[in-house]
């Protein structure tokens, strides 16, 4: 039994924090799992020829008790082969393929949500990471490019005997300025007769409303994306103090510090800011102050002085 098939046995739904760039690395993951973790992580989406480059820091893994899927895209069933086999030794639990990023750059190369219309290389490629991996793989995707092609895409891939299959309610052109269809996916389940484990994705914010969507639709798994960047305790029912989300930026800093040091750009850290940093009195303030610092040993004396000002 794969952990996908365990966790929809167990619980439902089983809650999945959505892959994403520049912010669900091995610190947020970290700094995420310590205060409301998820039942399963992804890692950035990363491509299969930089991490045949040996650019793998989107791919850095720790240690722990979340399954962790690495997410990776590309065009090329052979590079996808190889990078398979790679992952497969890394700690990840399973491995996702991106057939759903609608950007620019990757859609000209035919790969992420381009693949939507090219069924035969989709058909190779899923089969390429089969072959390298014994980890289960996953898929997750759009429901069409300009039109709702549930039926005929959908269809498609639950042919394809995957392990997993995340759906994200919106076609490639509708972007995310519509809300997420949940008929569609409701529509997924109807004609899911395979045992691919299904996750439902799109504009869920926390605990209860991921609970709504699985019992309207039938999904085994919800998928919460920017409902992390809104409340880093989404996948709980806690409700966080100001103190609280100060102390996880620190952490986060701390970890960075740690484990990226210089090797990452400041500019990419200070995305976080605003995900701790707002909701309470002042949080406006203190973020435009953080913005001003230039470095991580910068923010980290920011809060050491501020803490020294304080009243004792
Ligand atoms: C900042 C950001 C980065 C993202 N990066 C990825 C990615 O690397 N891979 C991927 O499959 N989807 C990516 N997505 C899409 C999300 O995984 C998710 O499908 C989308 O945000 C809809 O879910 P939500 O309404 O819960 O946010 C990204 C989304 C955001 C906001």
């Amino acid at each position: 039994m794969t952990f996908w098939q365990r966790l929809a046995k167990n619980k439902k739904p089983f809650l999945v924090l959505a892959p994403m760039e520049d912010v669900t690395d091995v610190v947020f993951r970290q700094v995420i799992e310590k205060i409301a973790p998820p039942d399963v992580f992804f890692t950035e989406f990363t491509n299969i020829e930089a991490i045949l480059h040996q650019e793998t820091s989107r791919l850095v893994y720790k240690k722990t008790k979340i399954p962790t899927v690495a997410q990776i895209w590309g065009v090329n069933p052979e590079s996808f082969y190889k990078v398979a086999q790679l992952i497969s030794d890394m700690g990840f639990l399973g491995i996702d393929i991106n057939m759903g990023c609608p950007q620019r750059p990757e859609l000209k190369i035919g790969a992420c949500a381009a693949l939507i219309n090219n069924h035969t290389l989709v058909s190779e490629i899923i089969d390429a990471v089969k072959k390298g991996t014994k980890l289960p793989v996953s898929v997750k995707t759009r429901i069409g490019v300009k039109n709702i092609q549930t039926e005929e895409w959908i269809g498609f891939l639950l042919t394809q005997k995957l392990d997993a299959l995340t759906v994200h309610g919106r076609t490639v052109k509708e972007m995310s300025s519509v809300p997420a269809r949940w008929d569609e996916i409701k529509k997924v389940i109807k004609i899911n007769t395979t045992s691919t484990v299904i996750v439902g994705n799109g504009d869920v914010k926390g605990v209860q409303d991921a609970s709504y969507r699985a019992q309207e639709t039938g999904v085994d798994g919800v998928m919460i994306g920017r409902g992390v960047l809104e409340n880093p305790w989404c996948f709980s029912d806690h409700i966080s103090t100001r103190e609280e989300k100060i102390n996880l930026l620190k952490r986060h800093l701390e970890l960075w510090q740690e484990t990226w040091g210089d090797k990452k750009n400041f500019s990419v850290l200070k995305k976080y800011f605003k995900i701790y940093i707002r909701d309470f009195e002042g949080a406006s303030e203190m973020r435009t102050k953080l913005m001003e610092n230039k470095s991580i040993v910068e923010t980290r004396s920011f809060f050491l002085i501020s803490e020294l000002k304080q009243p004792r």
